[in-house]
């Protein structure tokens, strides 16, 4: 088992498979800064070593992860490429290997729109999936803009990223985002035995396979990617989402009833 950068990411190899699990329990598993730049190099480390063929995202016991850490939304650059999330879209995005999640808990932002550049998606029949963009004064991002229509049709995805509640891993597998719902206690190891019979598949055949389903609408992921960028990161400094993430902290409603 090795630590890469952070505690916070736990990543470990078994059976070919390089499982990266987010380990910060006592904050539901937001993501920092650090540990977006923990994933981004395990990820290149696993499409580097010809000994890792799949990797797996799991979180813990009670959460896959809570989303971007909101006290550290303020800290990140202004320039998108040059920022850890932006450097992890990128590896993910671009990860030339297969892809799996277990999901579980909360699944927020981030740790929903990650999932649409995975091949396989397993969920815990408690999972709680939410894309509180617009609740938080901000907008969609890692191309989810793009694949939530087309993967469910607009009006579900309207609903998911306008109205911003939660839905279930039910709910989630009748969209299409998810490919099983299983027991909670089952769904780690469910994922990683089909990470495993996917690391046991022709590594070549399994490659070129992903990057030909990937092929057509990759130019468009990536301008989507990058248009939803140069949106998200003045609105994050703009009084919607200061008020949103200041009524976070403080544990109250946020009021945007002054805002045109
Ligand atoms: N960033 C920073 N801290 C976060 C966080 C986040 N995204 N999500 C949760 N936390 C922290 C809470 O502040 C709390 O910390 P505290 O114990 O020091 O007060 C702790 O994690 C536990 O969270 P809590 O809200 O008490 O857990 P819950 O089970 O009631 O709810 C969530 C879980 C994920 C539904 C809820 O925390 C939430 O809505 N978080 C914000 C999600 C979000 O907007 N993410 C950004 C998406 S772009």
């Amino acid at each position: 088992m090795s630590e890469p950068n952070d505690a916070h990411v736990i990543t470990e190899i078994k059976d070919r498979v390089l499982t990266i699990r987010l380990n910060r329990p006592d904050k539901k598993n937001a993501l920092s800064q650090a540990m977006y730049t923990a994933m981004t190099e395990a990820l290149k480390q696993a499409a580097a070593d010809d000994e890792i063929r799949v990797v797996l995202f799991a979180g813990t016991r009670d959460a896959f992860t809570a989303g971007n850490d909101l006290q550290d939304f303020l800290k990140q650059p202004t320039r998108f490429n040059d920022s850890a999330v932006g450097r992890f879209i990128d590896a993910l995005g671009h990860f030339p290997k297969a892809a799996v999640a277990a999901i579980n808990g909360p699944a927020v932002g981030i740790g929903v729109t990650l999932l649409l550049h995975c091949d396989l998606v397993y969920a815990g029949e408690n999972t709680r999936l939410q894309l509180p963009f617009v609740n938080i004064g901000i907008c969609a991002e890692f191309a989810s803009s793009l694949l939530l229509p087309k993967i469910m049709g607009h009006a579900r995805a309207a609903e998911l990223l306008l109205l911003g509640e939660p839905f279930t891993a039910a709910q989630a597998r009748e969209y299409g985002i998810v490919n099983a719902v299983l027991p909670d206690a089952e769904v780690d190891a469910h994922a990683f035995e089909r990470a495993r019979r996917l690391a046991q598949q022709p590594p070549n055949a399994l490659r070129v396979t992903k990057m030909l389903m990937k092929r057509w609408d990759s130019a468009q992921v990536d301008e989507a990617i990058q248009l939803e960028a140069s949106h998200f990161l003045p609105m994050l400094r703009q009084p919607e989402a200061i008020e949103a993430m200041t009524a976070f902290m403080s544990k109250r409603k946020p009021d945007f009833s002054a805002f045109k």
